[in-house]
C-alpha cells in the first residue's frame, strides 16, 4: 500500500483546478497572533512575547528566512501545509484514538424488537455503504459547493476518496496513513464484521457481483451464530487498537512475528470498513449514553473490544438500538463524514428494506473468522489496554443537550451569523463557569483550496471578552444598549475571523509551517515557539466545531486537553444540539455545569436581542438586572453557578462560577 502521509495521490475530483492555499503575509500573522494572545496573558508575559515576536519579524531576521522557504514550498507542492498539518494534528499524536481523537456520529435510537431486526438494520446499512462505494468508484459524487459565508465556490473532494480506502498504521513515533491503490478492475472487496470481540471477513463481491441486502443478512446471521460458539472464541484483540499509539505499535510488532497474525492484520487493514454488531450496553439509552458508547464502546466489559480503531469507518449497530459511526479522523473531516452518513440514512429511509421475509437461502460460502496466534506478551498487552480503556470510560464526562428555545432562524432574524453567535455564547458559557477567557479552537474548512483540510478560528476574541464581561460582571454602567453594541462587535469580530480563515489567511497553519520548516532546516527552534505564550495559545481548553446535519443525528468528540471541553454543535432552524465533553479527572471542568451556563447564556442573549429590538432599555435593566426568562429547555437550575461546598441541587446566584485546582469550585461574586 502506498504511504499517504506525505502528498496524497491524485484522483479525479481532487480539485486540481482549485486555487492553491495562499501563504499569509508574515507581518499580518504576527500582528494577529499578538492580538489573539494579549488578553490571555499577564502584562509581563505579553510584554515579553511582544519583544520575541518583534525580534522574529525584524527585516532580514529568522521569520523572513523561514517565510522565504515556505514560499518555495508553496511553489513546489499542491498544498504547502498539508503534511505538516497531518503529522501535527494526528499522526504524531501518541494518545489513544477513542475519546481523544476519533469523533462519532450518533444515529437516532432504533427500536429493535426481535434479535433479527438488528441484523436487518445492519444489512440495510451495509447495502447502502456498497451503493455509496459504487458512486465513489465511478467518481460520480457531485462536487460540493461552499454554503454559508462566501457561499458558492467549489470545494476539494479528495477527502471522500479516503473514506473506505485508508488505514492508520501505528508507528513507534509517528503513525502512517496508508491507502489502497485504486485499480481499474474491481478487486475482491470485503468488510470486517466484529461480533462478541471476534472478527469475521465478509466478502461483499462474489463472482464479480456485489452482494445484495438479502445475501448480506444471510452472511450476518451466520456470523452471529459463529460468534456465539464459545469453543472457537479468541481473546479480545481489538482492545489493542484502543491503547496509546506507541503501545499499539509495539503490540503489533509482536503480532507480526506470526504468519497467522500477519494474514489477519492484512485482511483488516485492507477492508472497506467495519460493521460492529454490539451487545446491549446496559444503562437506559439516552443521547448522552449513546454518544459515550460510540466514543469508547463502554470498555472491555461491554463493547470496547468490538472495535478496530485504526480503520476510518466503523459502523456500530447495537442490539439495544444504539447505533452510529466511529471514525478515525486523519483521512477526512466531519463534514465529509456527515455527507456520507446522510446518504446512508436517506438510503435507508428512502429505499425500504428489500427483506420481505427471511434471509436469502442461496449457498454463499460462510464468512471466515480471523485467527490469531497469541504470544504471552500479547495477552499482557491486551490486559493493559483493557485497563487503560476502562480509565478512559470512567473519565469521560459527556453531556448531550438539545436546546429547544430557538435555533438559527431566530439568530438570522437578528441579522447575525448563527455560527458566530453560538461561538460568542460558548465564550460566555466558559467565562460564566470559570471567570476567565481561554484559547479556543473552532475548525473552519479550507476545502476551497487544493487538498484543503481545516484551519483554526480563534474564537476567544478581545471583543467576545468585552461582551462576556459586560454580561457577567453586572457593571452598573452596562445597560442593554451597551451590551447589545458589545454583542454586535463580538459577532462582527468572530465573522471577520471566520472569513479570514476560510479564505486561507488565518494564523495557526502559518505558524505551524514556520515552526516545522525551521525544524526541517535543522535550525534551533525559534524563540517565538519556545515562548510560554505560544504554549498557552495552543492549549485549546475549548475545542469546538460546527457539524450541521440535515438528517436526525449528531456528532460528538472528546476534549483535546485534560482540563478542557470538546463542544460540537449542530444548529437547526428551531433548535441546536450541543455535545459537550470533558474529563471527570480534571477538578476544573464539569460538562453539566458548562451546559447550564451555556443555556443561561443563550437565553440571556436572546432576551437582550428581544429587549433591544423592542427599544426597551429601562432604568431597571440599565442597573444590570435580568428580566424573567421563559425557557423550553429543561434545566434544573436557571442560575448555574454554585458556591463552594454547595451540592448540585442547591441553586446559587453569583454571576461567575470559577473552578480552580486548589478548590474544586470557587465562586466569584459580581462586582
Ligand atoms: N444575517 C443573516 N443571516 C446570516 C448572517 C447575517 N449576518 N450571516 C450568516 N447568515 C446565514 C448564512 O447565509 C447561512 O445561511 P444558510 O443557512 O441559508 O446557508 C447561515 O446563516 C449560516 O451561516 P453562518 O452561521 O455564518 O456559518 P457558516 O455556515 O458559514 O459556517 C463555518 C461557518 C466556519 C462553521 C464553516 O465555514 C465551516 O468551515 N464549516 C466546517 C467546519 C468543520 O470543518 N467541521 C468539522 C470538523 S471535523
Amino acid at each position: 500500500m502506498p504511504i499517504l502521509d506525505q502528498e496524497p495521490s491524485k484522483t479525479e475530483g481532487d480539485g486540481d483546478d482549485l486555487p492553491k492555499l495562499p501563504l499569509p503575509n508574515l507581518q499580518d500573522t504576527l500582528d494577529i497572533y499578538l492580538r489573539c494572545v494579549k488578553h490571555l496573558l499577564t502584562k509581563e508575559q505579553f510584554s515579553r512575547t511582544q519583544n520575541i515576536v518583534k525580534q522574529f519579524g525584524v527585516p532580514g531576521g529568522e521569520g523572513e528566512l523561514l517565510q522565504r522557504k515556505l514560499v518555495e514550498r508553496r511553489e513546489k507542492t499542491a498544498n504547502w501545509v498539508y503534511d505538516f498539518w497531518l503529522n501535527d494534528m494526528y499522526l504524531n499524536n501518541r494518545l489513544a484514538l477513542p475519546v481523544n481523537s476519533s469523533p462519532a456520529m450518533v444515529f437516532p435510537q432504533q427500536n429493535f424488537r426481535l434479535p433479527i431486526d438488528y441484523l436487518r438494520f445492519a444489512a440495510h446499512l451495509l447495502s447502502g455503504v456498497l451503493e455509496y462505494k459504487t458512486l465513489l468508484d465511478a467518481h460520480a459524487l457531485p462536487i460540493d459547493y461552499a454554503q454559508g459565508q462566501l457561499a458558492g465556490t467549489p470545494l476539494c473532494m479528495e477527502q471522500y476518496y479516503r473514506l473506505f480506502t485508508s488505514y492508520r498504521l501505528p508507528g513507534p513515533e509517528r503513525d502512517t496513513l496508508v491507502a489502497q491503490e485504486s485499480t481499474v478492475m474491481p478487486e475482491p472487496e470485503h468488510v470486517i464484521v466484529a461480533c462478541k470481540n471476534q472478527f469475521f471477513v465478509l466478502d461483499v463481491v462474489m463472482n464479480f457481483r456485489r452482494l445484495n441486502e438479502r445475501d448480506l443478512l444471510t452472511q450476518l446471521d451466520k456470523i452471529l451464530k459463529m460468534a456465539e460458539n464459545e469453543e472457537e472464541r479468541q481473546p479480545p484483540i481489538g482492545l489493542l487498537t484502543s491503547n496509546g499509539r506507541t503501545e499499539w505499535a509495539e503490540a503489533r510488532s509482536f503480532l507480526m512475528r506470526e504468519s497467522t497474525n500477519r494474514d489477519s492484520l492484512d485482511m483488516i487493514e485492507r477492508c472497506l470498513c467495519l460493521v460492529c454488531l454490539d451487545e446491549a450496553s446496559g444503562p437506559q439509552l439516552s443521547d448522552t449514553t449513546c454518544a459515550a458508547m460510540m466514543l469508547h464502546g463502554g470498555g472491555a466489559a461491554k463493547n470496547g473490544g468490538n472495535r478496530w480503531y485504526d480503520k476510518p469507518m466503523q459502523f456500530v449497530v447495537g442490539a439495544d438500538g444504539c447505533c452510529g459511526v466511529v471514525c478515525e479522523h486523519s483521512p477526512f473531516e466531519g463534514i465529509v463524514l456527515v455527507q456520507c452518513t446522510e446518504y446512508l440514512l436517506k438510503y435507508m429511509t428512502g429505499s425500504p428494506s428489500k427483506l420481505v421475509r427471511a434471509a436469502s437461502l442461496s449457498e454463499l460460502p460462510a464468512p471466515r473468522r480471523l485467527r490469531w496466534k497469541f504470544l504471552p506478551e500479547i495477552q499482557k498487552l491486551i490486559s493493559s489496554s483493557a485497563e487503560k480503556l476502562e480509565r478512559l470510560v470512567k473519565n469521560l464526562d459527556m453531556n448531550v443537550h438539545k436546546f429547544y428555545d430557538y435555533g438559527k432562524e431566530f439568530i438570522k432574524k437578528q441579522k447575525m451569523s448563527p455560527d458566530a453567535y453560538v461561538q460568542v455564547a460558548l465564550q460566555l458559557a466558559f467565562y460564566r463557569c470559570h471567570g476567565r477567557p481561554v484559547s479556543t479552537y473552532e475548525s473552519a474548512s479550507i476545502r476551497r483550496f487544493q487538498q484543503g483540510r481545516v484551519d483554526n478560528i480563534r474564537s476567544a476574541t478581545p471583543e467576545a471578552l468585552a461582551f462576556v464581561k459586560a454580561m457577567t460582571e453586572g457593571k452598573l454602567s452596562s445597560g442593554d444598549t451597551e451590551k447589545m453594541e458589545l454583542l454586535q462587535e463580538a459577532i462582527n469580530a468572530q465573522t471577520k475571523y471566520t472569513i479570514l480563515t476560510i479564505t486561507g489567511k488565518a494564523i495557526d497553519n502559518h505558524l505551524l509551517g514556520l515552526r516545522e520548516i525551521a525544524q526541517e532546516m535543522k535550525m534551533e527552534k525559534p524563540e517565538i515557539f519556545k515562548d510560554e505564550a505560544y504554549l498557552i495559545s495552543n492549549q485549546f481548553i475549548l475545542s469546538t466545531s460546527q457539524v450541521p446535519t440535515t438528517v436526525e443525528m449528531f456528532c460528538c468528540y472528546g476534549p483535546v486537553v485534560p482540563n478542557g471541553y470538546g463542544v460540537c454543535y449542530n444548529p437547526q432552524s428551531d433548535h441546536i444540539i450541543f455535545s459537550v465533553s470533558s474529563f471527570h479527572e480534571s477538578p476544573l471542568t464539569c460538562s453539566a455545569d458548562f451546559v447550564r451556563c451555556l443555556v443561561q447564556g443563550l437565553l440571556d442573549m436572546r432576551d437582550l436581542c428581544n429587549r433591544c429590538k423592542h427599544g426597551s432599555d429601562s432604568a431597571e435593566q440599565r442597573n444590570g438586572q435580568m428580566p424573567e426568562m421563559h425557557s423550553h429547555t429543561k434545566t434544573s437550575d436557571k442560575t448555574p453557578q454554585r458556591k463552594s461546598g454547595q451540592t448540585k441541587s442547591q441553586p446559587a446566584s453569583p454571576q461567575v462560577l470559577v473552578r480552580s485546582s486548589e478548590q474544586k469550585i470557587q465562586t466569584k461574586k459580581p462586582s
